[in-house]
């Protein structure tokens, strides 16, 4: 079943796992989140981005996640993942998304605050929440250009939820997108810091290779949602590779057929990893 943004993760704080937010854009990869979830009874959040967007459009995608979310019973959310306006948002909701995430990390705080205020009043009005971003998770490029780290705040934090009210709040602690960065750490004392200064589920980005003690240390200290996708790129990827590597296959459907089944299994290791098996 369709389930809201707010509703999961607020379940999710009062149980003390975190629900994985993985990324899609396409037919078989939401078919490999919903039947991971399906057979682990676990929740989960399908997580679709400006690109992802782009690529499939948002008509079929919340048809797919729709039709899909039906014919089960654990709670599954369409998630907006790094919105980067208004407008963008707004799109979402209006196609039936339950859940948006704004991403202001590369405006001034003061931008952030504006506009992520103004996607959570929209949100509202659908009664959908909203998740917000302080610090920066980095991509590829921002590495490229300094690898220092742009650290959340408990003070920022505070001041943040207390003037947005978003519904989660995730939180640049030195994690980055994409593939592991060497020397990459998680500041496991500032976590706890802002776990300590504010209430709202917490949210980790950029959870791909990062080690499993550390994501159980993550889940402890209070982070709900972890987000996933570079993982499950590789898995698909490597599945698809793995079959085209007979040149006498053409089929699309058989090469397919092996990425959404690698890409299940990563799901679900990481379902149990978050501590999300049984919850749905
Ligand atoms: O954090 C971003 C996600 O990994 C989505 O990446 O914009 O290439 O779809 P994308
Ligand atoms: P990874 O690609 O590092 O897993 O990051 C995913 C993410 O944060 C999506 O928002
Ligand atoms: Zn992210």
């Amino acid at each position: 079943m369709l389930a809201t943004l707010q509703s999961v993760l607020r379940k999710a704080q009062r149980g003390r796992y975190a629900v994985g937010a993985f990324n899609v854009s396409n037919l078989e990869h939401i078919q490999a989140v919903v039947a991971a979830a399906a057979d682990l009874r676990s929740p989960a959040i399908i997580n679709t981005s400006e690109k992802a967007i782009a690529y499939a459009g948002h008509a079929d995608l919340a048809a797919i996640v729709r039709s899909l979310a039906k014919q089960v019973r654990v709670p599954l959310v369409l998630n907006l993942d790094h919105g980067r306006s208004y407008l963008a948002a707004d799109q979402c909701l209006r196609h039936g998304w339950t859940g948006i995430m704004f991403d202001g990390s590369k405006l001034s705080y003061e931008q952030n605050v504006a506009v992520t205020t103004r996607v959570k009043r929209r949100a509202a009005r659908f009664q959908i929440g909203t998740e917000g971003e302080i610090g920066q998770v980095k991509y590829k490029e921002d590495l490229a250009k300094s690898a220092v780290p742009v650290l959340a705040t408990p003070d920022q934090a505070v001041d943040f939820v207390r003037r947005t009210k978003v519904d989660a709040l995730a939180v640049g602690i030195g994690n980055s997108h994409g593939l592991p960065v060497p020397g990459e750490r998680l500041h496991f004392g500032l976590l706890k810091r802002i776990r300590a200064a504010v209430n709202v589920p917490l949210v980790l980005h950029g959870a791909s290779g990062t080690s499993p003690a550390s994501i159980r240390r993550a889940v402890q200290l209070g982070i709900c949602k972890i987000n996933i996708d570079t993982d499950l790129r590789l898995a698909f990827t490597r599945a698809v590779r793995r079959v085209l590597r007979d040149r006498s296959v053409y089929d699309p459907r058989e090469y397919l057929i092996s990425g959404r089944q690698e890409m299940m299994e990563v799901v679900k290791q990481k379902m149990i990893l978050f501590g999300s098996r049984g919850k749905g």
